[in-house]
Order: structure tokens, then C-alpha cells, then sequence
């Protein structure tokens, strides 16, 4: 008899630890998925500043480097910009002015993001032949951002900015 309680005795707390780890472990799936859920609503607060982007007549120094990119044929870049106040996308974009020779002026500033709307890969800036080119498969896109040349059949994208006093930040796809 005293065999039978001590093992009835043993089940019982042997059922307690299972209960108290599968518990466990149910706390912490909830605790994550809930976490999940309350951060897909509410998302970080824009408490981070955007990257300021100071411009000159040098050229476009990367926030990221630090290093002063030279305006070549007025298109400087590319550099890497955090598009969400959390950082957590990042996107190669060059600064273009639209006439080359005119002025470091808001309307006459575009931003590019350098991936290329075909499969995504990262496009250059060709100076000399005046157009954006993708490496991957030949895709070319005039100054205005326009394809000149598939297979993309989609402009680049242009990223809306505001500049004051010679500082741009970047705000993201038009
Ligand atoms: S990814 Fe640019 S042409 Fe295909």
C-alpha cells in the first residue's frame, strides 16, 4: 500500500512538472506573439530623426560615412538611407540635379533610388552616356528616370525630401 501512494505520489508530481513546463512554454509563445501583434499596431514612434544630408557645390556627403560624394554630371551618389524613422529599411539612393549646371534649389533636386524596377538589382550612374544602367540585365533609364531600355518598363523611383538651408532629408517613395 505505502509502495502504491509513494508511486501514485511520484505521477502526480511528474504531471505537475509537465504541466508547469508545457505552461511555461505557452507563456512564452503568447508573451512573443502578442508582442508581435502590439508591434504590427503600434509601430515605433518617429522619435528617431531622419539623416540629415548636407549638400554643397563639392558634392553630397553621405550620412552614413561621412564621406563627401562629388556631383558627376549632377548626379551624385549612390549612398545608403535609412527610409523609415526605425531604420529598418535601408535603400541606395543618388541625389540628382536636374539641370546638371543649375542650382542646389528644391526644384531642381530630384531623389533616386538606385534599385532598378526590373528584379531589384542596384542600377549605376553612367556620367558620360548621361543614364542610370542596371548591371543584371541591361535595363537603361534616361535622367528623368524613364526607361530608355528594358526589360524594366517601369521609371526609377523618385523619393520626396525637403531641404532647408542646404540640409535634405530624405522622406521616402513618392
Ligand atoms: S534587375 Fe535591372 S534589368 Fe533586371
Amino acid at each position: 500500500m505505502a509502495v502504491s501512494a509513494a508511486g501514485s505520489s511520484r505521477a502526480v508530481s511528474r504531471n505537475r512538472f509537465m504541466l508547469a513546463v508545457l505552461g511555461g512554454v505557452s507563456t512564452v509563445i503568447g508573451v512573443f506573439y502578442v508582442g508581435t501583434i502590439l508591434r504590427y499596431l503600434y509601430p515605433k514612434s518617429s522619435s528617431t530623426p531622419p539623416l540629415p544630408v548636407s549638400l554643397s557645390d563639392q558634392g553630397v556627403t553621405d550620412p552614413g560615412t561621412q564621406a563627401v560624394l562629388p556631383f558627376n554630371n549632377g548626379v551624385a551618389g549612390p549612398f545608403y538611407y535609412p527610409t523609415v524613422p526605425d531604420k529598418s529599411v535601408v535603400v541606395g539612393v543618388f541625389v540628382e540635379k536636374i539641370k546638371a549646371a543649375g542650382p542646389l534649389a528644391a526644384d531642381n533636386l530630384r531623389v533616386v533610388e538606385q534599385t532598378c524596377t526590373h528584379l531589384g538589382c542596384p542600377v549605376a550612374w553612367v556620367a558620360s552616356d548621361n543614364r542610370f544602367e542596371c548591371p543584371c540585365h541591361g535595363s537603361q533609364f534616361n535622367r528623368d528616370l524613364s526607361v530608355s531600355h528594358g526589360p524594366a518598363n517601369s521609371p526609377l523611383y523618385e523619393h520626396d525630401f525637403q531641404l532647408k538651408a542646404g540640409t535634405m532629408t530624405i522622406l521616402g517613395r513618392k
